[in-house]
């Protein structure tokens, strides 16, 4: 018997045994078990070794390293361990809405140098924030609001310079805010954050001035429910992009309102009330965006009515409670078009109350109890909704009408609003576990309270408020892979901390519960704002409770996994070499299990993805062929393998040839994974309407026996990521590349300037782009296009997707899209084709590390990239032609801020340049010359790496699962 298969089978079993442990001890699996081991419950499925091999819940990796938990609604207890520390690739942390973990955080939290989002509401945290929070440099949001946090406002959070959403509300944080001190940073150094949500502390002093001036990009200035005091801050008109200003029940706040305090014309919610404000009644002439306005019970001087009373056309909400104000309500206040609530109680108005005619049709609030009003005119169509008149002359004891009593006048009092159910018949009796949804299913929902901090609106008795919430709702969890039955509304009202509070139920769509993974993302799309409430809800936060799952969390005391590093290390080496062998059949046994299960797990990270294929789904046609199932069949050969040309985790794509001879590629969706229906329909419905020759053309598709198919012009030579390594065979000198970056930049210009309407692809990369038989560009895979609104110029609100390295920062944090995401991911590429490295590769980030060596370079020879240039494009005797302004135009597409990027229109002028200079000539079809080949490998096919399905459906980018 020949041994030697056993030997070579025994060796690389112990290859195996002993890498596979030397992982572990690496840290991601040690991290994360620590992590879980204190808490008391982890989620059921977190067994096996590798967390991101084994399909943790709520865990995203990036190769083996874990990149991002999000577990809210968990039901965790237990406190967060300092060993969080070796998770160091961790990018997102989002423990929220987990009502037991207790207990200060670990100050190891500042050694997570990549994190960029840390978000715990909701928990019941304590102690002091750690200072070293003040060391994650690339933070942009930080949420620890309500927890039980005490102690100051630590002022090294001042050195988070990327900073864009800082939420510390809701806690017992006691001292002033923090600034600039000469040596440390304070708050008043958080200049391009947009959001400072302190309300509901305890912090008190006077609002530091330097926190307010025209550096700062505040658009919501949260600080009501504190006890601030001092003088109004002198500076606040300097902070012009304010929409949103809280500075209500301070109760010591005094001083004036300074006179340059219009000039915040942005402002659509002020809130001042129950402080002790002096000076005259603030002049809000100007301020034209004013929409809720609560100045009540303050000190100001005695005044007249003013005059910016009836000349302010958008407000609904006007709350001047107890402020000295006498004189005759003009009729013209009324008419305000928008106009729902007038809370004027206690004042000295006087003489005749007339409404008029024609007043504001919202109008359901008319408070003026305790004035000096001595005659209410009725003229034309009356005032029926409530009006309260108590307290004022014209209330003699004689007089009995309705609005002379505290409850006032009104047509009828409408209950708190419900979500209706709909039920056509009697609706069925649901077991106990489950709730009648407003479509009439039973199901477990997921509850919790969602909370708006500054509303545009106070007519709660206008159901459409809520009517618009549920059904935005529903289509924007719906858009992001999360399917809703249905939303429920329960019980709207403005609570004590004038917040508007009610009660929401999450219903999914098609199964009784949400999947553990299902609740992990509808918690991070609300507890890391990545869902927008509709224009005018402003600021909000949700508390979620935890969700019954059907699959029971497991206690944590006893860790699942079998701990081998102590067993290896700990006995002989005869035994060891024994053991290993036995634990590593183990494992490839179960590896080799479990791996085909794994990879469509992945495809379709969450299950609950399952769109009906119905006739309704049928996208809209502009010159694409319907294809039947029979055909594409027959023209592959019965999806023979010979066809085969590529694989992904959607599926397969086949070579097929029509019977005018054209080659196609048919890419064929895995049946059963039917959840990217949603990009199925986009790629069809943009790629039909547009035709360039950077393009890849759609030829048709087909939906026909629960299949989804589409068919593309074949493009003979692989992707540009397959050139640059050198797996496609295609050799890509520095001429060839900047040809093939001007073809796919001539690709891009045109879907931004010239299709229509102009269309956003998303998802920019070098996966991206094939290549055809003359070298010719053509941007491929629409599925997460957008088109943008009718005028083109509009940005779009919209989840955040594309891929991990190519995201554009400024869309991720701000979820506006616009054409400069795409010319951000395009200066990626660029670098990409510079370095021949994926953009991000051991935590290395390409943007980074250019920027780096070019601000670092001593001398100007290839710009200081040396080390970075692709060696093939470094051995070549000469410094590629235009290299430096290539970098430099490159650079200028990859800046921060959208507005400082080129458009692809300058991108493809500019390159237009540099192909000249180094002599490429522009015609897309000329001087390509003879493709050189390595060996006689046959190219792989372009749509093989690359799959609809590796984006993020999440609110996070995508990050890719690579294989080992
Ligand atoms: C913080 O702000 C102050 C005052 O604006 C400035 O002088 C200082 O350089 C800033 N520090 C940092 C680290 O940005
Ligand atoms: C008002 O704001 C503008 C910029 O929006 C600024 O130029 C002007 O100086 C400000 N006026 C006052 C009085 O602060
Ligand atoms: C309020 O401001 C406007 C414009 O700034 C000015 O014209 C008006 O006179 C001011 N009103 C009062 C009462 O100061
Ligand atoms: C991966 O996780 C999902 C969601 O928890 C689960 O449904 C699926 O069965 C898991 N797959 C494997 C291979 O563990």
């Amino acid at each position: 018997m020949d041994l030697s298969p056993w030997l070579v089978l025994l060796l690389s079993v112990l290859v195996k045994a002993f890498v596979i442990s030397g992982d572990t001890n690496g840290g991601v699996d040690t991290g994360l078990t620590a992590l879980a081991a204190s808490w008391d419950t982890r989620p059921s499925n977190w067994v096996g070794i590798n967390p991101c091999e084994d399909n943790w819940t709520g865990i995203i990796c990036n190769g083996d390293r874990v990149t991002s938990i999000r577990l809210s609604s968990f039901g965790l207890t237990g406190t967060l361990s300092g060993d969080i520390q070796s998770l160091s690739e961790l990018q997102y942390l989002d423990l929220s809405y987990n009502n037991g973990l207790h207990g200060s955080l670990p100050s190891s939290i500042g050694a997570l140098s990549n994190l960029l989002s840390l978000i715990l509401v909701g928990c019941s945290f304590s102690g002091e924030i750690p200072k070293e929070i003040g060391h994650l440099a690339n933070l942009k949001f930080l949420s620890l609001n309500s927890n039980k946090f005490s102690g100051p406002i630590p002022a090294s959070l001042g050195s988070l310079s990327n900073l864009y959403w800082l939420d510390l509300a809701d806690n017992m944080l006691t001292g002033g805010l923090p600034i600039f001190d000469g040596t440390n940073p304070g708050l008043d150094n958080l200049t391009k954050t947009l959001h400072f949500h302190f309300g509901g502390n305890q912090l008190s002093g006077t609002i530091p001035f330097q926190i307010l001036n025209s550096n700062m990009s505040l658009i919501h200035l949260l600080l009501e429910n504190n006890n601030f005091s001092g003088s109004f801050p002198p500076t606040l008109g300097l902070v012009t992009g304010l929409e949103v200003l809280r500075l209500d029940n301070n109760h010591l706040l005094t001083g004036p309102i300074p006179a340059n305090f219009n000039n915040l014309t942005q402002l659509e919610e002020l809130h001042l009330a129950n402080n002790k404000l002096t000076g005259p009644l603030p002049n809000l002439t100007g301020m034209n965006s004013l929409n809720f306005v609560d100045m009540s019970n303050n000190s100001f001087n005695a005044s007249d009515v003013p005059a910016w009373l009836t000349t302010s056309k958008s407000l609904t909400s006007l709350y001047l409670e107890n402020l000295n104000i006498s004189g005759q309500l003009p009729q013209a206040l009324f008419h305000i078009p928008v106009l729902q609530t007038l809370k004027l109680r206690g004042n000295h108005f006087n003489g005749t109350l007339n409404i008029g005619s024609d007043f504001s049709s919202q109008l359901d609030l008319i408070d003026l109890q305790d004035n000096q009003i001595e005659v209410y005119a009725v003229e034309g169509s009356q005032y029926k909704k409530k009006l309260i008149l108590v307290g004022n002359p014209i209330c003699t004891p004689e007089n009995n009408q309705p609005y002379c009593t505290t409850t006032g006048q009104a047509d009828q009092d409408m209950p708190p609003y419900t979500t209706a159910k709909n039920c056509s018949s009697l609706p069925p009796t649901c077991p106990s576990d489950q709730t009648l949804s407003p479509n009439c299913i039973c199901a477990v929902p997921y509850k919790g309270t969602i909370s708006f901090r500054s509303p545009s609106f106070s007519d709660l008795s206008n159901i459409s408020h809520f009517t618009v919430l549920e059904q935005q709702m529903r289509s924007v969890f719906s858009e992001n892979g999360i399917l809703l039955d249905s939303v429920s509304i329960n019980d709207p009202f403005f609570n004590t901390n004038n917040n508007l509070q009610m009660s929401l139920e999450l219903f999914p769509s098609g199964k009784a519960q949400f999947s553990q993974q299902d609740i992990s993302e509808v918690g991070f799309m609300l507890s890391n704002q990545s869902y927008k409430p509709p224009r005018g809800y402003g600021p909000y936060f949700f508390i979620g409770q935890d969700y019954s799952f059907a699959n029971e969390l497991v206690p944590s005391s006893k860790p699942k996994r079998t701990d081998r590093t102590p067993l290896i290390s700990g006995v002989t080496v005869g035994g060891a070499i024994l053991v290993a062998v036995v634990v590593a059949f183990v494992i490839i046994i179960v590896r080799r299990k479990r791996r085909p299960v794994q990879t469509e797990e992945r495809s379709q990270p969450f299950d609950s993805w399952h769109i009906k294929s119905t006739s309704s789904s049928v996208p809209q046609l502009h010159g694409a062929r319907v294809f039947t199932f029979v055909e594409l069949k027959k023209i592959t050969s019965n999806f023979s393998e010979a066809n085969d040309i590529g694989n992904g985790s959607y599926g397969k794509v086949y070579r097929g040839t029509l019977p005018g001879g054209q080659l196609v590629a048919v890419k064929r969706s895995q049946q059963g994974s039917m959840q990217g229906s949603l990009e199925f329909r986009t790629e069809i419905e943009l790629l039909s309407r547009v035709h360039h020759k950077n393009v890849v053309t759609l030829v048709g598709f087909c939906v026909d026996q629960g299949e989804q198919m589409l068919v593309y012009e074949y493009v003979p030579n692989g992707t540009l990521r397959d050139s640059l390594t050198g797996k496609s065979g295609v050799r890509l000198d520095w001429r060839r590349r900047l040809r093939v970056v001007l073809g796919a930049a001539k690709g891009v210009a045109y879907l931004h300037e010239h299709a229509d309407p102009p269309i956003v692809h998303r998802d920019i990369k070098s996966s991206n782009v094939l290549l055809d038989d003359r070298l010719n560009a053509k941007v491929s895979d629409f599925g997460l296009s957008k088109p943008l609104g009718v005028d083109g110029r509009g940005n779009v609100t919209t989840q955040v997707k594309g891929t991990m390295g190519y995201l554009d920062p400024e869309y991720y944090m701000t979820q506006h899209l616009t054409q400069k995401s795409d010319v951000y991911s395009f200066g990626v590429l660029m670098l990409e084709v510079l370095t021949a490295r994926k953009p991000l590769e051991h935590g290395r980030y390409v943007v980074r590390e250019v920027k780096k060596a070019v601000a670092d370079r001593a001398s100007k020879d290839l710009c200081g990239l040396q080390e970075l240039l692709d060696p093939v494009l470094a051995a070549s005797p000469s410094a590629p032609a235009g290299l430096e302004q290539y970098v430099d135009l490159a650079l200028q597409c990859v800046e921060e801020a959208g507005n400082d990027r080129p458009s692809m229109s300058d991108v493809v002028g500019e390159i237009e340049r540099f192909v000249k200079m180094a002599g490429v000539g522009t015609g897309a079809d000329s001087a390509s010359g003879s493709l050189v080949s390595y060996g006689s490998r046959s190219p792989r096919h372009p749509y093989s790496g690359d799959s609809p399905f590796e984006h993020s459906a999440g609110a996070l980018p995508s990050v890719r699962v690579e294989p080992h």
